[in-house]
């Protein structure tokens, strides 16, 4: 099976709407300055909410082919839940992805392995391809080594997950977060590798061909393409360096 490659640019809390304008305009210009063939590689932004109907617009108006992507979503559809979005509402956007489960999700707003799980099938149900991250931290790694934690995580998350569900994972070690020290094109392969294993178990071998498993982790125009070399890594979880123009550009020009 030939999984498209996905470059994933999560802006995190970064960029307003304005600034939302400017930078996929350029980053947009940028690729096809260098003539970037867009087929070989999917490129997805997961701006802010409040950027989400701006971006949406300014694709759709300059034919721009970057997929659209939520940062959270509810595990509810609507109701009473005050500072929540629907996956309906991402959908209504053109919204193609969600993140579910990111680390700093898990960390700041203590959600547990069965909220990521009914996150998912919330985007599963608005017909939204959910990115499940997961990972280890430092603690994790000492006490259980690299992949316990996470095999753990997306077992959990992919309960009740049917066979055919279009899903995205992506693996990200908390301690290589934002921290500079991404792992070793090695060490992620090795945990993507149990990942994708966790995908046949639970979907069939079908599911694991077809679905794309990310590095996330301090990537960059430098270390990019010894993770793309790995077989089991398809692509990568994109913090800090998404945000600037030439470093994701570069990330997504990447050669083998
Ligand atoms: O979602 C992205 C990850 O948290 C990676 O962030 O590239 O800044 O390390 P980073």
């Amino acid at each position: 099976v030939n999984r498209t490659p996905l470059i994933a640019g999560n802006w995190k809390m970064n960029l307003d709407h304005l600034q939302a304008v400017a930078f996929v305009q350029k980053l947009h210009w940028t690729l096809k300055e260098a003539k970037h063939e867009s087929e070989s590689v999917e490129v997805a932004v997961f701006p802010p909410f409040t950027d989400l109907r701006t971006v949406q617009t300014l694709l759709d108006a300059d034919k721009i082919d970057f997929a659209l992507g939520g940062q959270d979503l509810s595990a509810h559809d609507s109701g009473a839940y005050t500072g929540e979005i629907s996956g309906q509402f991402l959908a209504k956007l053109d919204a193609r992805y969600v993140i579910i489960g990111h680390s700093e999700r898990r960390q700041f707003h203590h959600e547990s392995d069965e909220v990521v799980a009914a996150k998912t099938q919330a985007a599963l149900r608005h017909g939204l391809v959910p990115v499940i991250c997961v990972g280890e931290t430092s603690e994790d790694l000492e006490k259980f080594g690299a992949s316990a934690v996470p095999v753990g995580q997306l077992e959990v998350a992919l309960e009740g997950v049917a066979s055919d569900a279009d899903i995205v994972v992506a693996y990200e070690p908390v301690w290589a977060i934002g921290s500079g020290q991404a792992a070793t094109p090695d060490q992620a392969q090795e945990v993507c590798a149990k990942l994708r294993a966790v995908v046949a178990d639970k979907l069939g071998a079908d599911a694991a061909a077809r679905t794309r498993i990310l590095y996330g982790g301090s990537v960059k125009s430098g270390n990019i393409a010894g993770f793309m070399r790995e077989p089991d890594v398809d692509g990568a979880l994109v913090g800090g360096a998404s945000l600037v123009v030439d470093e994701f550009a570069a990330i997504i020009r990447y050669q083998k």
